[in-house]
């Protein structure tokens, strides 16, 4: 791997090799990259910038939203409202789309987030991160709508996330593998510290909420005991389980080393299809995964080929090791 390749450079050499990365796509990450800085920087300073705690207020799927997720919505759209290069943005934490104002030139492309990711973690200290996913608008449409966001998965031309752990890491994809930046903070910029990221097809490690099992489908059962039986078991091996209750830091992990993610439809919320989100948080989170050779379904389809009903649809997600999706996806009755 080159030596000292700023994030500005990756793109541009992107640019220039395959043309995956037009100027308006390159100048939106670098924008998104500029504000994950920012976000860093709040996170870092936690109860010196009063930046932790609840906001006391909810968001449109009634969830309680922190501090950090108001101020990280608000990072990200301050930051790409005024470049010309988005025509409309949408968020985990806005009720329905936010169209660049008529003050500001109109682009072509759609960015969708999460902005704060693992909002249980904020106030202890643990990592979160912010997801964000990029589409280009239908050509032909006049304006923009919401209807303009629904597109599967398969899409997206840009996707990553930004972790802010014990180091503030971005990681992205343009459809040629997983790049890895780290954030040098003395000079202010990120950094390539990994190319061509691949997971593992097995594992021997696996990451759910267990406090969930009673509420979980037989399949899902099925997998989780089989690997709970280790050695003497049907799988023949020990598994080991990890579970950091932000999905960021859980992909994370398993690009880094291998694993299984799973949060899947539970009886609590029948009505639900799973906790996370479809277009912000599964679908940049499984182009991730595929792109470095991992797999990724909602037990029986292929995320990326969802078509999507509403902006804040939810998914039963499992990703990660080829095999062990296979295999759990497997255990589903084909629909
Ligand atoms: P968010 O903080 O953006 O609402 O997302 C939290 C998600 C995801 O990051 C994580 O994997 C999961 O919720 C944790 O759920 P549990 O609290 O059920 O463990
Ligand atoms: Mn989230
Ligand atoms: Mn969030």
């Amino acid at each position: 791997m080159p030596k000292n390749v700023s994030l500005t450079r990756y793109l541009i050499e992107q640019q220039r090799a395959d043309g995956l990365i037009p100027g308006q796509l390159r100048l939106l990450l670098e924008v998104v990259a500029r504000a994950c800085k920012s976000i860093s920087q709040a996170v870092t300073k936690g109860a010196l910038g009063n930046v932790l705690g609840s906001a006391e207020s909810e968001n449109v799927q009634g969830e309680v939203q922190k501090k950090l997720d108001i101020i990280a919505n608000e990072v990200l759209i301050e930051a790409n409202e005024w470049g010309g290069h988005l025509a409309a943005m949408a968020s985990e934490e806005m009720d329905s789309i936010y169209v660049v104002p008529n003050r500001y030139p109109q682009g072509e492309y759609l960015l969708l987030f999460d902005p704060l990711d693992g909002s249980s973690n904020i106030d202890v200290n643990v990592s979160i991160g912010t997801i964000f996913s990029v589409l280009k608008k239908p050509e032909g449409s006049p304006g923009v709508q919401e209807s303009d966001f629904l597109q599967a998965g398969s899409k997206q031309v840009a996707a990553g996330y930004c972790i802010y752990g014990p180091q503030t890491t971005l990681v992205l994809t343009v459809g040629s593998g997983v790049a890895m930046f780290t954030l040098d903070r003395e000079q202010g910029s990120f950094m390539l510290t990994q190319e061509d990221i691949q997971i593992p097809a097995d594992t021997k490690e696996f990451a759910v909420n267990m406090s969930n099992m009673r509420h979980w489908d037989a399949p899902v059962k099925r997998y989780i005991d089989e690997c709970l039986a280790g050695k003497d078991g049907p799988r023949g091996k020990d598994f080991n389980m990890r579970w950091i209750a932000s999905m960021v830091a859980d992909v994370h992990r398993i690009l880094m080393r291998g694993g299984v993610f799973l949060y899947p439809w539970d009886k609590r919320e029948p009505e639900k299809a799973g906790k996370l989100r479809l277009m912000y948080e599964a679908n940049p989170m499984s182009w991730l995964v595929e792109q470095a050779g991992g797999a990724a379904t909602n037990g029986r389809q292929r995320i990326l080929d969802l078509e999507p009903t509403k902006l804040h649809e939810r998914v039963a997600v499992v990703l990660g090791s080829k095999n062990e999706v296979g295999r759990l996806t497997g255990y589903h009755e084909p629909l």
